[in-house]
């Protein structure tokens, strides 16, 4: 059911130190920040050959970054997205099987535009899911 690895999301104290680390000593392709006020984040996205990296900082009083770098004060993977063709399909058949969806379970738009739905890290062994219909 699921396809491609869309994207790895990294969560960053530091943006603009984070996407000089990614521009300069890793050498990749790294897009200017663009504030994302519906998700409280700010993203800066690293182009990769086969997939990206988005840098995530928080943006706002409540958002869902925060908290993951209360605890982890370096940042750390946040999360990883996977695409799905039909997301009201892939929602409906991970419920059947007991996977627990975050929020109303309703798909909202994502970074891309493209409609996502969070699902528990804790059916999906301690990794918060993201999946996104292409
Ligand atoms: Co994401």
């Amino acid at each position: 059911m699921i396809g491609r690895l869309n994207h790895i999301a990294i969560a960053v104290p530091d943006l603009a130190k984070a996407s000089e680390l990614y521009r300069t000593v890793m050498g990749a392709k790294v897009s200017a920040p663009k504030e994302q006020p519906a998700h409280g984040v700010t993203v800066v996205f690293v182009e990769l050959p086969n997939t990206k990296i988005e840098l995530l900082h928080p943006l706002g009083e409540k958002s869902p970054i925060a908290n993951f770098l209360a605890r982890n004060a370096d940042g750390g993977i946040h999360h990883v997205c996977y695409e799905v063709e039909d997301i009201y399909a892939a929602r409906d058949k991970l419920k059947s099987q007991g996977a627990r969806v975050l929020g109303d379970g309703e798909p909202k738009i994502g970074a891309h535009d493209k409609p996502v739905l969070f699902l528990h890290p804790k059916d999906f062994t301690g990794t918060l899911i993201e999946l996104e219909q292409v």
